[in-house]
Protein backbone atom coordinates (compact mmCIF):
# COMPACT_ATOMS: atom_id res chain seq x y z
CA UNK A 1 0.00 0.00 0.00
CA UNK A 2 1.13 3.28 -1.13
CA UNK A 3 3.09 5.56 1.54
CA UNK A 4 0.86 8.65 3.20
CA UNK A 5 0.84 11.26 5.49
CA UNK A 6 -1.86 14.17 6.95
CA UNK A 7 -1.35 17.88 6.23
CA UNK A 8 -2.95 20.93 7.99
CA UNK A 9 -5.02 22.65 5.61
CA UNK A 10 -7.18 25.05 7.72
CA UNK A 11 -6.94 26.04 11.31
CA UNK A 12 -8.72 28.40 13.58
CA UNK A 13 -8.93 29.11 17.27
CA UNK A 14 -12.26 27.64 19.43
CA UNK A 15 -13.60 30.36 21.87
CA UNK A 16 -12.32 30.20 25.33
CA UNK A 17 -8.14 31.13 24.95
CA UNK A 18 -6.29 32.71 27.55
CA UNK A 19 -3.75 34.07 25.82
CA UNK A 20 -1.03 31.68 27.74
CA UNK A 21 1.37 32.52 24.77
CA UNK A 22 2.39 28.56 24.48
CA UNK A 23 0.95 28.68 20.80
CA UNK A 24 3.03 31.88 18.74
CA UNK A 25 6.41 30.15 20.97
CA UNK A 26 6.04 27.07 18.87
CA UNK A 27 4.38 28.55 15.83
CA UNK A 28 5.11 32.05 15.07
CA UNK A 29 4.29 32.17 11.36
CA UNK A 30 1.05 31.05 12.45
CA UNK A 31 -0.60 31.60 15.46
CA UNK A 32 -0.76 35.56 16.82
CA UNK A 33 -1.17 36.00 20.52
CA UNK A 34 -3.17 39.47 21.13
CA UNK A 35 -4.36 40.85 24.16
CA UNK A 36 -7.71 39.31 24.59
CA UNK A 37 -6.98 36.15 22.29
CA UNK A 38 -4.90 34.50 19.90
CA UNK A 39 -5.76 34.81 16.09
CA UNK A 40 -4.56 33.38 12.83
CA UNK A 41 -2.00 35.29 10.81
CA UNK A 42 -3.87 36.27 7.76
CA UNK A 43 -1.39 33.85 5.59
CA UNK A 44 -2.15 31.07 7.64
CA UNK A 45 -5.43 30.91 6.60
CA UNK A 46 -4.39 29.34 3.20
CA UNK A 47 -3.99 25.74 3.08
CA UNK A 48 -0.52 25.84 1.13
CA UNK A 49 0.62 28.02 3.58
CA UNK A 50 -0.76 26.00 6.77
CA UNK A 51 0.91 22.97 4.94
CA UNK A 52 4.70 22.45 5.30
CA UNK A 53 4.16 24.20 8.85
CA UNK A 54 1.81 20.83 10.08
CA UNK A 55 4.29 19.54 12.40
CA UNK A 56 4.37 23.30 14.47
CA UNK A 57 0.43 23.80 14.56
CA UNK A 58 0.20 20.31 15.76
CA UNK A 59 2.49 20.61 18.41
CA UNK A 60 1.08 24.03 19.42
CA UNK A 61 -2.75 22.46 19.26
CA UNK A 62 -0.97 19.74 21.46
CA UNK A 63 0.53 22.24 24.03
CA UNK A 64 -2.39 24.62 24.20
CA UNK A 65 -3.46 24.22 27.86
CA UNK A 66 -7.74 25.11 27.77
CA UNK A 67 -7.33 22.83 23.89
CA UNK A 68 -8.86 25.64 21.71
CA UNK A 69 -6.34 25.28 18.62
CA UNK A 70 -8.08 23.39 15.82
CA UNK A 71 -7.25 22.32 12.83
CA UNK A 72 -8.42 20.27 9.77
CA UNK A 73 -6.01 17.73 7.82
CA UNK A 74 -5.94 16.00 4.33
CA UNK A 75 -4.13 12.99 3.76
CA UNK A 76 -1.54 13.45 1.19
CA UNK A 77 0.35 10.70 -0.54
CA UNK A 78 4.18 9.70 0.33
CA UNK A 79 6.59 10.43 2.96
CA UNK A 80 6.51 13.34 5.11
CA UNK A 81 8.27 15.87 3.44
CA UNK A 82 9.38 17.22 6.92
CA UNK A 83 10.65 13.79 8.42
CA UNK A 84 13.56 13.42 9.80
CA UNK A 85 13.97 16.93 9.93
CA UNK A 86 14.46 16.93 14.18
CA UNK A 87 16.95 14.84 13.55
CA UNK A 88 18.72 16.44 11.29
CA UNK A 89 18.46 19.55 13.54
CA UNK A 90 19.94 17.66 16.86
CA UNK A 91 22.85 16.08 14.92
CA UNK A 92 23.77 19.54 13.39
CA UNK A 93 23.38 21.04 16.77
CA UNK A 94 25.71 18.24 18.26
CA UNK A 95 28.33 18.62 15.29
CA UNK A 96 28.34 22.98 16.01
CA UNK A 97 29.66 21.67 19.72
CA UNK A 98 25.68 23.20 21.35
CA UNK A 99 25.53 22.94 25.10
CA UNK A 100 21.76 21.62 24.35
CA UNK A 101 22.89 19.31 21.60
CA UNK A 102 25.48 17.60 23.55
CA UNK A 103 23.44 17.28 25.91
CA UNK A 104 20.22 15.54 23.92
CA UNK A 105 22.81 13.29 23.10
CA UNK A 106 23.65 12.24 26.73
CA UNK A 107 21.59 10.43 29.24
CA UNK A 108 20.47 12.63 32.38
CA UNK A 109 18.93 15.99 33.15
CA UNK A 110 19.25 18.55 29.84
CA UNK A 111 20.77 21.93 31.08
CA UNK A 112 19.39 24.89 28.96
CA UNK A 113 21.74 27.11 27.37
CA UNK A 114 21.73 31.18 27.75
CA UNK A 115 20.97 32.98 30.73
CA UNK A 116 19.31 31.58 33.87
CA UNK A 117 15.46 31.98 33.92
CA UNK A 118 15.40 35.83 35.11
CA UNK A 119 11.98 34.71 37.82
CA UNK A 120 14.83 32.51 39.53
CA UNK A 121 17.85 35.43 39.11
CA UNK A 122 15.85 38.09 41.03
CA UNK A 123 15.17 35.57 43.84
CA UNK A 124 18.68 34.82 44.05
CA UNK A 125 19.72 38.36 44.04
CA UNK A 126 17.43 39.41 46.75
CA UNK A 127 18.36 36.07 48.88
CA UNK A 128 20.47 36.95 51.78
CA UNK A 129 21.74 35.45 54.91
CA UNK A 130 21.97 36.46 59.00
CA UNK A 131 23.61 34.75 61.43
CA UNK A 132 21.67 35.08 64.72
CA UNK A 133 23.09 38.67 66.19
CA UNK A 134 21.21 37.96 69.56
CA UNK A 135 22.52 35.03 71.54
CA UNK A 136 25.70 34.92 70.66
CA UNK A 137 26.52 38.31 70.91
CA UNK A 138 25.45 38.49 74.11
CA UNK A 139 26.80 35.74 75.29
CA UNK A 140 29.62 36.38 74.61
CA UNK A 141 29.51 39.87 76.61
CA UNK A 142 28.47 37.89 79.62
CA UNK A 143 31.39 35.60 79.03
CA UNK A 144 33.50 38.82 78.90
CA UNK A 145 32.33 40.01 82.20
CA UNK A 146 32.68 37.18 84.19
CA UNK A 147 36.23 36.79 84.48
CA UNK A 148 37.11 39.97 86.18
CA UNK A 149 33.97 39.57 88.32
CA UNK A 150 35.32 35.95 89.46
CA UNK A 151 38.64 37.61 89.85
CA UNK A 152 37.32 40.33 92.21
CA UNK A 153 35.53 38.19 94.16
CA UNK A 154 38.25 35.32 94.63
CA UNK A 155 40.44 38.68 95.90
CA UNK A 156 37.87 39.54 98.32
CA UNK A 157 38.10 35.98 100.19
CA UNK A 158 35.47 33.89 101.00
CA UNK A 159 34.71 35.91 104.08
CA UNK A 160 33.82 39.11 102.39
CA UNK A 161 30.48 40.78 103.59
CA UNK A 162 27.83 39.94 100.57
CA UNK A 163 27.36 43.81 99.53
CA UNK A 164 31.30 43.66 99.21
CA UNK A 165 30.76 40.51 96.34
CA UNK A 166 27.69 42.21 94.96
CA UNK A 167 29.65 45.55 94.54
CA UNK A 168 32.32 43.32 92.89
CA UNK A 169 29.97 41.83 90.15
CA UNK A 170 28.07 45.00 89.72
CA UNK A 171 31.43 47.26 88.85
CA UNK A 172 32.23 44.19 86.58
CA UNK A 173 29.34 44.36 84.63
CA UNK A 174 29.10 41.03 85.12
CA UNK A 175 25.50 41.31 86.32
CA UNK A 176 22.65 44.49 86.30
CA UNK A 177 20.16 44.68 88.94
CA UNK A 178 16.87 44.53 87.70
CA UNK A 179 15.07 47.69 87.02
CA UNK A 180 12.94 48.49 90.27
CA UNK A 181 9.02 48.93 90.28
CA UNK A 182 9.84 52.99 91.25
CA UNK A 183 12.29 53.09 88.56
CA UNK A 184 9.74 52.34 86.11
CA UNK A 185 7.57 54.86 87.44
CA UNK A 186 9.89 57.94 87.45
CA UNK A 187 10.36 56.89 83.89
CA UNK A 188 7.02 56.63 82.58
CA UNK A 189 6.70 60.07 84.49
CA UNK A 190 9.67 61.64 82.60
CA UNK A 191 7.96 60.81 78.98
CA UNK A 192 4.79 62.44 80.01
CA UNK A 193 5.86 65.52 81.39
CA UNK A 194 8.44 65.73 77.92
CA UNK A 195 5.04 65.71 76.28
CA UNK A 196 3.54 67.99 78.23
CA UNK A 197 6.24 70.47 77.68
CA UNK A 198 5.18 70.67 74.34
CA UNK A 199 5.84 74.59 73.18
CA UNK A 200 3.21 77.00 71.83
CA UNK A 201 4.86 76.53 68.34
CA UNK A 202 4.44 72.88 68.37
CA UNK A 203 0.86 72.89 69.53
CA UNK A 204 -0.18 75.76 66.80
CA UNK A 205 1.88 73.43 64.33
CA UNK A 206 0.10 69.94 65.60
CA UNK A 207 -3.11 71.76 65.27
CA UNK A 208 -2.93 73.27 61.51
CA UNK A 209 -1.79 70.07 60.17
CA UNK A 210 -4.91 68.22 61.85
CA UNK A 211 -7.05 71.50 59.70
CA UNK A 212 -5.19 70.48 57.06
CA UNK A 213 -5.89 66.87 56.64
CA UNK A 214 -9.35 67.34 57.60
CA UNK A 215 -10.13 70.36 55.07
CA UNK A 216 -8.50 68.12 52.40
CA UNK A 217 -11.03 65.03 53.14
CA UNK A 218 -13.50 67.34 53.16
CA UNK A 219 -12.15 68.97 49.19
CA UNK A 220 -12.22 65.15 47.74
CA UNK A 221 -15.09 64.26 49.41
CA UNK A 222 -17.02 67.70 47.82
CA UNK A 223 -15.59 67.07 44.67
CA UNK A 224 -16.64 63.22 44.50
CA UNK A 225 -20.09 64.77 44.84
CA UNK A 226 -20.15 67.40 42.28
CA UNK A 227 -19.04 65.00 39.74
CA UNK A 228 -21.71 62.39 40.48
CA UNK A 229 -24.39 65.80 40.03
CA UNK A 230 -22.99 66.92 37.03
CA UNK A 231 -24.10 65.12 33.85
CA UNK A 232 -21.23 63.25 31.96
CA UNK A 233 -20.97 64.17 28.40
CA UNK A 234 -19.92 61.31 26.05
CA UNK A 235 -17.06 62.09 23.64
CA UNK A 236 -17.55 59.85 20.68
CA UNK A 237 -16.82 60.57 17.62
CA UNK A 238 -18.97 61.17 15.03
CA UNK A 239 -21.25 58.57 13.62
CA UNK A 240 -22.05 60.18 10.06
CA UNK A 241 -18.75 60.60 7.80
CA UNK A 242 -17.96 61.03 4.29
CA UNK A 243 -16.42 58.84 2.29
CA UNK A 244 -15.32 60.22 -0.58
CA UNK A 245 -16.65 60.58 -4.33
CA UNK A 246 -18.59 57.98 -6.40
CA UNK A 247 -16.15 57.94 -8.35
CA UNK A 248 -13.45 56.71 -6.14
CA UNK A 249 -15.37 53.38 -6.20
CA UNK A 250 -15.47 52.94 -9.96
CA UNK A 251 -15.16 48.63 -10.29
CA UNK A 252 -16.52 45.81 -8.34
CA UNK A 253 -15.04 45.54 -5.11
CA UNK A 254 -13.80 45.72 -1.56
CA UNK A 255 -12.60 49.45 -0.83
CA UNK A 256 -10.56 49.04 2.32
CA UNK A 257 -9.63 52.86 3.45
CA UNK A 258 -12.24 53.11 5.68
CA UNK A 259 -11.82 49.64 7.27
CA UNK A 260 -8.93 51.40 10.28
CA UNK A 261 -10.77 54.83 10.68
CA UNK A 262 -14.12 54.12 10.66
CA UNK A 263 -14.62 50.12 10.51
CA UNK A 264 -16.33 50.31 7.66
CA UNK A 265 -15.78 48.47 3.86
CA UNK A 266 -17.72 50.39 1.14
CA UNK A 267 -18.14 47.47 -1.48
CA UNK A 268 -19.17 48.26 -5.06
CA UNK A 269 -21.53 45.46 -6.40
CA UNK A 270 -21.49 43.56 -9.48
CA UNK A 271 -25.21 45.08 -10.33
CA UNK A 272 -23.11 48.70 -9.55
CA UNK A 273 -24.81 48.98 -5.97
CA UNK A 274 -22.64 50.54 -3.22
CA UNK A 275 -22.87 49.58 0.20
CA UNK A 276 -21.00 50.24 3.26
CA UNK A 277 -20.70 47.12 5.48
CA UNK A 278 -19.22 46.51 9.20
CA UNK A 279 -15.91 45.18 9.78
CA UNK A 280 -17.17 43.78 12.83
CA UNK A 281 -17.33 40.05 13.08
CA UNK A 282 -20.89 38.58 14.14
CA UNK A 283 -19.28 36.07 16.42
CA UNK A 284 -17.34 37.70 18.90
CA UNK A 285 -16.37 41.24 17.12
CA UNK A 286 -12.96 40.25 15.85
CA UNK A 287 -12.30 42.21 12.28
CA UNK A 288 -12.25 39.78 9.73
CA UNK A 289 -9.62 40.44 6.28
CA UNK A 290 -10.51 40.47 3.13
CA UNK A 291 -9.01 38.09 0.91
CA UNK A 292 -9.01 39.08 -2.43
CA UNK A 293 -8.06 36.09 -4.03
CA UNK A 294 -10.50 33.88 -2.63
CA UNK A 295 -13.24 36.33 -3.19
CA UNK A 296 -14.37 36.30 0.46
CA UNK A 297 -14.05 37.82 4.31
CA UNK A 298 -12.01 35.21 6.44
CA UNK A 299 -12.24 36.20 10.46
CA UNK A 300 -8.97 35.49 12.24
CA UNK A 301 -10.40 34.19 15.30
CA UNK A 302 -12.23 31.75 14.41
CA UNK A 303 -12.10 31.02 11.28
CA UNK A 304 -15.90 32.49 9.78
CA UNK A 305 -16.06 33.57 6.56
CA UNK A 306 -18.71 35.55 5.13
CA UNK A 307 -18.98 36.39 0.87
CA UNK A 308 -18.07 39.73 -0.70
CA UNK A 309 -21.81 40.89 0.10
CA UNK A 310 -21.67 40.06 3.90
CA UNK A 311 -23.41 36.77 4.06
CA UNK A 312 -22.00 34.39 6.21
CA UNK A 313 -21.56 31.06 4.68
CA UNK A 314 -18.96 29.39 7.42
CA UNK A 315 -17.40 29.30 10.65
CA UNK A 316 -19.03 30.17 13.95
CA UNK A 317 -20.68 33.44 13.23
CA UNK A 318 -24.15 33.34 13.57
CA UNK A 319 -25.46 35.66 10.84
CA UNK A 320 -23.84 38.29 8.22
CA UNK A 321 -22.01 41.30 8.68
CA UNK A 322 -24.17 44.17 9.53
CA UNK A 323 -24.57 46.96 6.81
CA UNK A 324 -24.48 51.09 7.72
CA UNK A 325 -27.17 53.45 5.80
CA UNK A 326 -25.53 55.16 3.16
CA UNK A 327 -26.51 58.26 1.34
CA UNK A 328 -25.23 60.67 -1.26
CA UNK A 329 -24.66 64.22 -0.15
CA UNK A 330 -24.06 65.70 -3.94
CA UNK A 331 -21.54 63.49 -5.18
CA UNK A 332 -20.07 62.57 -2.06
CA UNK A 333 -21.17 59.24 -0.25
CA UNK A 334 -22.51 59.84 3.40
CA UNK A 335 -22.21 56.72 5.63
CA UNK A 336 -24.01 56.71 9.17
CA UNK A 337 -23.18 54.20 11.57
CA UNK A 338 -26.29 55.06 13.75
CA UNK A 339 -28.22 53.25 11.53
CA UNK A 340 -27.57 49.64 11.09
CA UNK A 341 -29.45 47.22 8.17
CA UNK A 342 -29.69 43.34 9.02
CA UNK A 343 -30.03 40.89 6.33
CA UNK A 344 -31.79 38.05 8.42
CA UNK A 345 -34.13 40.56 9.52
CA UNK A 346 -35.05 41.43 5.86
CA UNK A 347 -33.77 44.81 6.60
CA UNK A 348 -30.88 45.05 3.83
CA UNK A 349 -34.03 45.78 1.57
CA UNK A 350 -34.78 48.73 2.98
CA UNK A 351 -34.23 52.59 1.71
CA UNK A 352 -30.58 53.35 2.82
CA UNK A 353 -29.38 49.90 3.10
CA UNK A 354 -27.74 50.10 -0.49
CA UNK A 355 -27.43 53.29 -2.30
CA UNK A 356 -28.41 52.46 -6.79
CA UNK A 357 -26.35 54.65 -9.03
S1 LIG B 1 -4.73 29.45 21.61
FE1 LIG B 1 -4.19 28.15 23.34
S2 LIG B 1 -1.95 28.14 23.31
FE2 LIG B 1 -2.58 29.86 22.03
S3 LIG B 1 -2.60 31.61 23.40
FE3 LIG B 1 -4.67 30.77 23.39
S4 LIG B 1 -4.72 29.38 25.13
FE4 LIG B 1 -2.57 29.79 24.70
S1 LIG C 1 -14.95 36.53 16.13
FE1 LIG C 1 -15.16 34.38 16.07
S2 LIG C 1 -15.19 34.02 13.96
FE2 LIG C 1 -15.01 36.11 14.05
Amino acid sequence: MAETHQEVVKVWIAPGCIVCDACETDSPEVFDVQEETCIIRPDALKPEFTKPLTPSIIVAAEGCPVDVIKFETVEVEGPEPWAGQEEEAAAAGAASGGGGGAAAATKGPVIPDGPPDPKWAGLLANARTHGSRSVETEHAQTLAARAPAEAITAALGTDAPPDAQSAAMLGSGYTRPSESVADRIRQRAGVLASAANMTRRQFSAAIAIAWGAMLATFATAGAAFQSFLVPKVTKEPPSTFRAGKISDYPEPGVYEQFKGSQQVWIIREPDGKIVALSTICTHLGCIPNWLSADGKFKCPCHGSGFYMTGVNFEGPAPRPLERFKISLDGEFLVVDKSKKFRQELGQWELPGAALAV
